[in-house]
């Protein structure tokens, strides 16, 4: 049993898809959240800075004495998981292998589609985790580096005629390939799930790789013992590198709770 806090990091709000399931599997766990929205999006940047931000992300969750960290980014988690996971001293979840599962659970066709930024389009991270759960699978990836920006700035509705004429321009290569699965490979893209959902249709399954990975980090840490004993509900700290109010507006929006005065802006580095 250990009362400390969860760490949960992203370039910006997106990981906010992952503490939305962690708080409803976990909810007396303490939970701290980092969005780095002063430098987000992270996944057009070079491998080196994308390490050189994750590993200031990681040393500030790990300052507030963290049990356990999630990386809720899969652009970090493509491009610097190793760099993070060797030095740190708690168990660190990345969300590449827990949607991957699901998918090659999921598929019937063995034909998967994977959207992305363009860091994490360009790793391979997932065609390697899928051909390895699923030798001789078919994957289909798409970077979609509009997402997160749309996603940032509150443009997520299939009402939106920006979001949608950029959404059948990415997601085109994907119903050409006959994807019955297709991994939200970036954890801003649930909150477009509506416009993707209605371009790809309903016979195709959307994997959330934040909520996944929740829910793996969630079994995990009953398996290593490292639950809070505390019956009480868990308290939630969230901090960011821009401007708080923005951030809480959305982030209320999308968790469905209140998170005003929960949010202090900090200065990595
Ligand atoms: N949520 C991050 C991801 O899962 C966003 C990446 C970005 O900042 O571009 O990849």
């Amino acid at each position: 049993m250990n009362s400390n806090p969860i760490g949960v990091f992203d370039s910006g709000i997106g990981g906010l898809t992952a503490v939305k399931r962690l708080i409803q599997l976990l909810p007396n766990e303490d939970v701290i959240y980092l969005g780095d929205t002063g430098r987000v999006p992270y996944g057009s940047r070079s491998r080196e800075t994308i390490i050189k931000y994750a590993r200031q992300d990681a040393a500030f969750l790990l300052r507030h004495g963290i049990k356990a960290m999630i990386i809720a980014c899969n652009t970090v988690s493509s491009t610097a998981f190793e760099e993070i996971s060797r030095d740190a001293p708690v168990p660190v979840f990345d969300v590449i292998e827990p949607p991957s599962a699901l998918a090659a659970a999921s598929t019937k066709n063995g034909k998967i589609g994977v959207i992305g930024t363009t860091a994490t389009v360009r790793s391979g991270a997932y065609e390697r985790a899928l051909g390895r759960l699923l030798p001789g699978a078919e994957v289909t990836s798409a970077a979609c580096p509009l997402f997160v920006p749309l996603a940032e700035n509150g443009r997520t509705s299939p009402d939106d005629l920006a979001v949608m004429t950029i959404a059948r321009d990415y997601l085109a290569r994907l119903l050409g390939s006959g994807a019955d699965t297709v991994i939200l490979g970036c954890t801003h893209y649930p909150l477009l799930r509506g416009a993707i959902a209605e371009i790809l249709g309903g016979g195709v399954t959307l994997i959330d790789s934040g909520a996944a990975t929740a829910e793996y980090a969630s079994a995990r840490l009953g398996e290593l013992d490292l639950r809070s004993p505390s019956p009480a509900p868990g308290v939630r700290r969230y901090f960011v590198t821009d401007d708080a109010e923005g951030f809480e507006a959305l982030a209320s929006r999308f968790l469905g709770a209140d998170v005003r005065g929960l949010t202090e802006q900090i200065t990595l580095e």
